[in-house]
């Protein structure tokens, strides 16, 4: 469990398909980052995840890395989703219980 501050996860979803350079956004970014998302809710992970216009790793996306100076995962693919929530979670623990994750019957 941790009450610090969320860890960032950072992922590039650079929309840019330039002709010397492949972007990130244009292999699946951003769908990686919804279902990251999705995943850091699901499991209550102390992070908050920031979308990016690069990484400087631009011919290794889609690129994702773990707080500022982090791991790198590099050719990230949904495959790959639980494993960097995994990195996540033992890199930031989980956020606490509030209001938010209550549920109140009948209303
Ligand atoms: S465009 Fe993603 S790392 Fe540069």
């Amino acid at each position: 469990m941790s009450g610090g501050e969320p860890t960032s996860l950072v992922v590039c979803v650079n929309p840019v398909q330039g002709p010397r350079k492949q972007c990130c956004g244009g292999l699946g970014s951003e769908r990686l980052a919804e279902a990251l998302e999705q995943g850091i809710a699901d499991r209550r992970i102390n992070a908050c995840l920031d979308r990016v216009l690069c990484l400087n790793n631009c011919y290794r996306g889609p690129v994702i890395r773990i707080g500022a100076g982090g791991r790198f995962f590099f050719n990230a693919a949904p495959g790959d989703v639980p494993r960097i929530l995994d990195a996540l979670e033992a890199a930031a623990g989980r956020r606490a219980l509030d209001d938010s994750d209550m549920v109140y019957p009948g209303g």
